[in-house]
Protein backbone atom coordinates (compact mmCIF):
# COMPACT_ATOMS: atom_id res chain seq x y z
CA UNK A 1 0.00 0.00 0.00
CA UNK A 2 1.54 3.32 -0.88
CA UNK A 3 0.88 6.57 0.86
CA UNK A 4 -1.18 8.81 -1.10
CA UNK A 5 -0.20 12.36 -0.97
CA UNK A 6 -2.76 14.86 -3.14
CA UNK A 7 -1.90 18.63 -3.63
CA UNK A 8 -1.91 21.73 -5.70
CA UNK A 9 0.92 23.41 -4.17
CA UNK A 10 3.40 22.91 -6.81
CA UNK A 11 6.26 24.63 -4.74
CA UNK A 12 5.38 22.95 -1.42
CA UNK A 13 4.30 19.72 -1.83
CA UNK A 14 6.86 18.72 -4.64
CA UNK A 15 9.75 20.30 -3.08
CA UNK A 16 9.26 18.89 0.20
CA UNK A 17 8.54 15.50 -1.56
CA UNK A 18 12.15 15.84 -3.72
CA UNK A 19 13.97 17.13 -0.46
CA UNK A 20 12.70 13.24 1.42
CA UNK A 21 14.72 11.56 -1.20
CA UNK A 22 18.34 11.00 -2.11
CA UNK A 23 18.46 10.40 -5.80
CA UNK A 24 15.64 11.83 -8.39
CA UNK A 25 15.43 10.52 -11.92
CA UNK A 26 13.57 13.23 -14.70
CA UNK A 27 13.44 13.56 -18.22
CA UNK A 28 14.40 16.13 -20.80
CA UNK A 29 11.05 17.57 -21.06
CA UNK A 30 10.23 17.98 -17.32
CA UNK A 31 13.84 19.19 -16.72
CA UNK A 32 12.98 21.55 -19.37
CA UNK A 33 10.02 22.61 -17.81
CA UNK A 34 10.91 22.67 -14.28
CA UNK A 35 14.46 23.76 -13.67
CA UNK A 36 14.18 24.13 -9.96
CA UNK A 37 12.37 21.35 -8.96
CA UNK A 38 14.65 18.94 -11.34
CA UNK A 39 17.78 20.35 -9.43
CA UNK A 40 20.93 17.50 -10.05
CA UNK A 41 18.73 14.88 -10.96
CA UNK A 42 19.60 12.68 -12.97
CA UNK A 43 18.05 13.10 -16.53
CA UNK A 44 17.09 11.01 -19.25
CA UNK A 45 15.57 11.82 -22.65
CA UNK A 46 12.17 11.87 -23.02
CA UNK A 47 9.90 9.50 -24.94
CA UNK A 48 9.59 5.34 -24.75
CA UNK A 49 12.98 5.22 -26.58
CA UNK A 50 14.84 5.90 -23.68
CA UNK A 51 12.88 2.49 -22.07
CA UNK A 52 15.59 -0.29 -22.00
CA UNK A 53 18.25 -1.50 -20.31
CA UNK A 54 20.56 0.77 -21.66
CA UNK A 55 19.14 3.88 -19.45
CA UNK A 56 18.40 1.11 -16.88
CA UNK A 57 22.08 0.93 -16.66
CA UNK A 58 23.16 4.16 -16.75
CA UNK A 59 20.55 5.11 -14.04
CA UNK A 60 22.08 2.06 -11.64
CA UNK A 61 25.07 3.58 -12.66
CA UNK A 62 24.76 7.00 -11.38
CA UNK A 63 22.96 5.53 -8.30
CA UNK A 64 25.96 3.83 -7.66
CA UNK A 65 28.58 6.60 -8.36
CA UNK A 66 26.48 8.83 -6.10
CA UNK A 67 27.05 6.43 -2.99
CA UNK A 68 23.23 5.86 -3.05
CA UNK A 69 22.25 3.03 0.34
CA UNK A 70 19.75 0.44 0.97
CA UNK A 71 18.27 2.69 3.97
CA UNK A 72 17.88 5.32 0.60
CA UNK A 73 14.83 6.87 -1.22
CA UNK A 74 14.93 7.12 -5.11
CA UNK A 75 12.30 9.66 -7.09
CA UNK A 76 10.36 9.48 -9.85
CA UNK A 77 9.87 12.75 -11.45
CA UNK A 78 7.86 12.75 -14.72
CA UNK A 79 5.48 10.59 -16.79
CA UNK A 80 4.86 7.03 -17.16
CA UNK A 81 8.35 5.90 -18.43
CA UNK A 82 10.42 7.82 -15.56
CA UNK A 83 8.24 5.99 -13.40
CA UNK A 84 8.25 2.37 -14.67
CA UNK A 85 12.37 2.96 -15.27
CA UNK A 86 13.05 4.88 -11.94
CA UNK A 87 11.08 2.32 -10.39
CA UNK A 88 13.13 -0.98 -12.20
CA UNK A 89 16.25 0.93 -10.88
CA UNK A 90 14.55 0.57 -7.34
CA UNK A 91 13.55 -2.69 -7.13
CA UNK A 92 17.05 -4.09 -8.61
CA UNK A 93 19.63 -1.62 -6.75
CA UNK A 94 20.86 -3.78 -3.70
CA UNK A 95 17.71 -5.59 -3.94
CA UNK A 96 15.51 -2.97 -3.42
CA UNK A 97 15.35 0.58 -2.14
CA UNK A 98 12.30 2.61 -1.59
CA UNK A 99 11.06 4.93 -4.29
CA UNK A 100 8.52 7.99 -4.50
CA UNK A 101 6.63 8.36 -7.33
CA UNK A 102 5.91 12.00 -8.29
CA UNK A 103 3.62 12.00 -12.00
CA UNK A 104 3.95 15.17 -13.85
CA UNK A 105 1.53 13.26 -16.57
CA UNK A 106 -2.51 12.61 -16.52
CA UNK A 107 -1.61 9.21 -17.36
CA UNK A 108 0.72 8.49 -14.99
CA UNK A 109 -1.41 10.23 -12.12
CA UNK A 110 -4.03 8.20 -12.90
CA UNK A 111 -2.36 4.59 -13.31
CA UNK A 112 0.93 3.71 -14.11
CA UNK A 113 2.65 6.25 -11.62
CA UNK A 114 -0.16 3.98 -8.98
CA UNK A 115 0.91 0.52 -8.50
CA UNK A 116 4.60 -0.65 -8.47
CA UNK A 117 4.12 -2.09 -12.08
CA UNK A 118 7.49 -1.22 -12.96
CA UNK A 119 9.68 -2.13 -16.10
CA UNK A 120 11.41 -1.97 -19.32
CA UNK A 121 10.65 -2.97 -22.71
CA UNK A 122 13.17 -5.51 -24.18
CA UNK A 123 13.56 -7.32 -27.34
CA UNK A 124 10.88 -4.73 -29.03
CA UNK A 125 8.72 -6.08 -26.89
CA UNK A 126 7.20 -3.63 -24.41
CA UNK A 127 7.15 -3.70 -20.70
CA UNK A 128 8.91 -7.44 -21.01
CA UNK A 129 11.50 -7.43 -18.23
CA UNK A 130 10.21 -5.92 -15.06
CA UNK A 131 9.25 -6.27 -11.35
CA UNK A 132 6.00 -5.07 -9.26
CA UNK A 133 7.40 -2.80 -6.85
CA UNK A 134 4.96 -0.31 -5.13
CA UNK A 135 6.45 3.30 -4.63
CA UNK A 136 6.16 4.42 -0.49
CA UNK A 137 4.77 7.29 -1.82
CA UNK A 138 2.65 9.31 -4.83
CA UNK A 139 2.47 12.93 -4.80
CA UNK A 140 -0.33 13.76 -7.22
CA UNK A 141 0.01 17.46 -8.13
CA UNK A 142 -2.39 18.66 -10.74
CA UNK A 143 -0.77 21.78 -11.27
CA UNK A 144 2.07 19.90 -13.06
CA UNK A 145 -0.94 19.27 -15.71
CA UNK A 146 -0.81 23.04 -17.15
CA UNK A 147 1.81 21.73 -19.38
CA UNK A 148 1.16 18.49 -20.46
CA UNK A 149 0.54 18.75 -24.19
CA UNK A 150 -2.65 18.18 -25.52
CA UNK A 151 -1.91 14.64 -26.82
CA UNK A 152 -1.00 13.51 -23.59
CA UNK A 153 -4.34 14.85 -22.56
CA UNK A 154 -5.93 12.01 -24.46
CA UNK A 155 -3.66 9.28 -23.75
CA UNK A 156 -4.82 9.93 -19.89
CA UNK A 157 -8.17 10.27 -20.72
CA UNK A 158 -8.01 6.32 -22.10
CA UNK A 159 -6.88 5.02 -18.27
CA UNK A 160 -9.30 7.69 -16.63
CA UNK A 161 -12.31 6.45 -18.46
CA UNK A 162 -11.31 2.80 -17.87
CA UNK A 163 -10.80 3.65 -14.20
CA UNK A 164 -13.77 5.38 -14.09
CA UNK A 165 -15.55 1.82 -14.90
CA UNK A 166 -14.71 0.63 -11.74
CA UNK A 167 -17.06 2.35 -9.19
CA UNK A 168 -20.56 3.53 -10.15
CA UNK A 169 -19.88 6.76 -8.25
CA UNK A 170 -16.78 7.31 -10.21
CA UNK A 171 -18.52 6.94 -13.34
CA UNK A 172 -21.02 9.05 -12.60
CA UNK A 173 -18.38 11.43 -11.65
CA UNK A 174 -17.08 11.19 -15.14
CA UNK A 175 -20.32 11.79 -16.86
CA UNK A 176 -20.98 14.80 -14.90
CA UNK A 177 -17.53 15.97 -15.55
CA UNK A 178 -17.22 15.19 -19.80
CA UNK A 179 -16.73 18.94 -20.46
CA UNK A 180 -14.02 19.28 -18.03
CA UNK A 181 -12.28 16.60 -19.60
CA UNK A 182 -12.86 17.53 -23.43
CA UNK A 183 -11.79 21.19 -22.12
CA UNK A 184 -8.56 19.91 -20.33
CA UNK A 185 -9.93 22.23 -17.40
CA UNK A 186 -7.30 21.11 -14.15
CA UNK A 187 -9.80 22.26 -12.06
CA UNK A 188 -13.03 20.50 -13.06
CA UNK A 189 -10.93 17.35 -13.53
CA UNK A 190 -9.20 17.23 -10.14
CA UNK A 191 -11.73 15.29 -8.32
CA UNK A 192 -11.72 12.36 -11.39
CA UNK A 193 -8.06 12.48 -10.36
CA UNK A 194 -8.38 11.84 -6.77
CA UNK A 195 -10.82 9.59 -7.43
CA UNK A 196 -9.17 7.29 -9.89
CA UNK A 197 -6.18 7.47 -7.71
CA UNK A 198 -8.00 6.13 -4.91
CA UNK A 199 -10.08 3.05 -6.87
CA UNK A 200 -6.57 2.27 -8.26
CA UNK A 201 -4.95 2.08 -4.99
CA UNK A 202 -7.52 0.28 -3.21
CA UNK A 203 -6.96 -2.03 -6.38
CA UNK A 204 -3.68 -2.74 -6.56
CA UNK A 205 -3.51 -2.73 -2.83
CA UNK A 206 -5.76 -5.94 -2.57
CA UNK A 207 -3.86 -7.67 -5.22
CA UNK A 208 -0.49 -5.86 -5.66
CA UNK A 209 0.52 -8.79 -8.34
CA UNK A 210 -1.91 -9.34 -10.60
CA UNK A 211 -3.26 -12.93 -9.06
CA UNK A 212 -7.33 -12.00 -9.22
CA UNK A 213 -8.62 -8.59 -8.82
CA UNK A 214 -5.75 -6.26 -10.57
CA UNK A 215 -7.15 -7.60 -14.17
CA UNK A 216 -9.92 -5.54 -13.70
CA UNK A 217 -7.26 -2.88 -14.68
CA UNK A 218 -6.21 -4.51 -18.11
CA UNK A 219 -9.71 -3.47 -19.24
CA UNK A 220 -9.29 -2.24 -23.48
CA UNK A 221 -5.38 -3.54 -23.23
CA UNK A 222 -5.69 -6.81 -25.19
CA UNK A 223 -6.74 -5.30 -28.77
CA UNK A 224 -5.14 -2.00 -27.09
CA UNK A 225 -1.69 -3.22 -26.41
CA UNK A 226 -2.32 -5.65 -30.06
CA UNK A 227 -3.15 -2.33 -32.24
CA UNK A 228 -0.33 -0.35 -30.45
CA UNK A 229 2.23 -2.58 -31.41
CA UNK A 230 1.34 -3.24 -34.94
CA UNK A 231 1.10 0.24 -35.33
CA UNK A 232 4.56 0.56 -34.27
CA UNK A 233 3.29 3.13 -31.69
CA UNK A 234 2.52 5.91 -33.51
CA UNK A 235 -0.21 6.83 -31.36
CA UNK A 236 -0.08 7.16 -27.38
CA UNK A 237 -0.76 4.52 -25.12
CA UNK A 238 -4.13 6.25 -24.15
CA UNK A 239 -4.83 6.17 -27.50
CA UNK A 240 -4.73 2.79 -28.07
CA UNK A 241 -6.44 1.86 -24.97
CA UNK A 242 -9.35 3.98 -25.77
CA UNK A 243 -9.72 1.88 -28.98
CA UNK A 244 -9.27 -0.86 -27.29
CA UNK A 245 -12.23 -0.35 -24.66
CA UNK A 246 -14.45 0.28 -27.41
CA UNK A 247 -13.42 -2.71 -29.91
CA UNK A 248 -13.43 -5.07 -26.83
CA UNK A 249 -17.08 -3.67 -25.67
CA UNK A 250 -18.63 -4.17 -28.80
CA UNK A 251 -16.92 -7.21 -28.89
CA UNK A 252 -18.86 -8.47 -25.82
CA UNK A 253 -21.53 -7.19 -26.02
CA UNK A 254 -23.74 -9.85 -24.94
CA UNK A 255 -22.05 -9.85 -21.17
CA UNK A 256 -23.14 -6.02 -21.07
CA UNK A 257 -26.14 -4.17 -19.76
CA UNK A 258 -27.44 -2.81 -23.28
CA UNK A 259 -28.62 0.58 -21.95
CA UNK A 260 -25.08 0.86 -20.81
CA UNK A 261 -23.37 -0.25 -23.33
CA UNK A 262 -25.27 1.89 -26.17
CA UNK A 263 -24.29 4.79 -23.40
CA UNK A 264 -20.58 3.71 -23.14
CA UNK A 265 -20.11 3.41 -27.24
CA UNK A 266 -21.59 6.61 -27.72
CA UNK A 267 -19.01 8.32 -25.10
CA UNK A 268 -16.25 6.54 -26.57
CA UNK A 269 -16.80 7.68 -29.68
CA UNK A 270 -16.27 11.38 -28.56
CA UNK A 271 -12.54 10.17 -28.33
CA UNK A 272 -11.62 7.43 -30.48
CA UNK A 273 -12.86 5.67 -33.94
CA UNK A 274 -12.94 1.98 -34.71
CA UNK A 275 -9.62 0.49 -35.03
CA UNK A 276 -8.31 -0.28 -39.05
CA UNK A 277 -5.90 -3.22 -38.53
CA UNK A 278 -7.52 -6.78 -39.44
CA UNK A 279 -8.43 -9.21 -37.10
CA UNK A 280 -5.75 -11.57 -37.76
CA UNK A 281 -3.06 -8.84 -37.13
CA UNK A 282 -4.39 -8.09 -33.95
CA UNK A 283 -5.44 -12.17 -33.04
CA UNK A 284 -1.79 -13.02 -33.44
CA UNK A 285 -0.89 -10.10 -31.01
CA UNK A 286 -3.01 -10.63 -28.60
CA UNK A 287 -2.35 -13.96 -28.12
CA UNK A 288 1.14 -13.01 -26.82
CA UNK A 289 -0.38 -10.97 -24.38
CA UNK A 290 1.60 -11.58 -20.76
CA UNK A 291 -1.95 -11.91 -19.60
CA UNK A 292 -2.97 -15.08 -21.80
CA UNK A 293 -3.66 -18.59 -19.77
CA UNK A 294 -3.63 -21.56 -22.27
CA UNK A 295 -4.85 -21.12 -25.71
CA UNK A 296 -7.93 -18.43 -25.05
CA UNK A 297 -7.41 -14.77 -25.50
CA UNK A 298 -8.64 -12.54 -22.50
CA UNK A 299 -10.90 -9.99 -22.26
CA UNK A 300 -12.31 -7.55 -19.65
CA UNK A 301 -14.93 -6.07 -20.30
CA UNK A 302 -17.58 -3.69 -17.75
CA UNK A 303 -21.07 -5.32 -17.86
CA UNK A 304 -22.12 -1.87 -16.26
CA UNK A 305 -19.87 0.70 -13.94
CA UNK A 306 -19.02 -1.23 -11.13
CA UNK A 307 -19.51 -5.03 -12.45
CA UNK A 308 -16.60 -5.78 -14.76
CA UNK A 309 -16.21 -9.33 -16.20
CA UNK A 310 -13.67 -11.31 -17.88
CA UNK A 311 -14.33 -13.37 -21.44
CA UNK A 312 -11.77 -15.36 -22.79
CA UNK A 313 -12.46 -16.54 -25.98
CA UNK A 314 -10.45 -18.88 -28.73
CA UNK A 315 -8.66 -17.27 -31.48
CA UNK A 316 -11.16 -18.69 -34.17
CA UNK A 317 -13.83 -17.22 -31.78
CA UNK A 318 -12.07 -13.62 -31.07
CA UNK A 319 -11.26 -13.36 -34.64
CA UNK A 320 -14.94 -13.11 -35.61
CA UNK A 321 -15.99 -11.09 -32.88
CA UNK A 322 -12.99 -8.71 -33.97
CA UNK A 323 -14.83 -8.42 -37.16
CA UNK A 324 -18.38 -8.49 -36.61
CA UNK A 325 -17.47 -5.64 -33.92
CA UNK A 326 -15.62 -3.21 -36.27
CA UNK A 327 -17.91 -3.29 -39.05
CA UNK A 328 -21.02 -2.92 -36.56
CA UNK A 329 -18.42 0.11 -34.83
CA UNK A 330 -17.94 1.73 -38.16
CA UNK A 331 -21.23 1.61 -39.61
CA UNK A 332 -23.35 3.74 -36.49
N1 LIG B 1 -1.97 -0.45 -15.70
C1 LIG B 1 -2.58 -1.59 -15.16
C2 LIG B 1 -2.07 -1.95 -13.81
O1 LIG B 1 -1.39 -1.16 -13.17
O2 LIG B 1 -2.35 -3.03 -13.35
Amino acid sequence: MSNIHCGRDLNADVKAALSMCDFTVTDSNVAALYPKLSGDAFIIPAGEKSKNTETLNAILDAMQKRGIKRGDTVAALGGGVVGDITGFAAALYMRGVDWVSIPTSLLAMVDSGIGGKTAVDFNGIKNLVGAFHSPRDIFINAEFLKTLPEREWLCGDGELIKTCLLTEDAFKLLSSSLNAVFDNDIDGIYPLITECVKIKNAVVTADPTEKDLRKILNMGHTVGHALESIDGYKLSHGEYVLKGLMTEAAMCADVMDKDFYELYIKLLKMFTSPPLSTSGAVSGKASIDKKNEGDSVSLVVPVRPGKITEVKLSHDAFRARYDSAVKILRSE
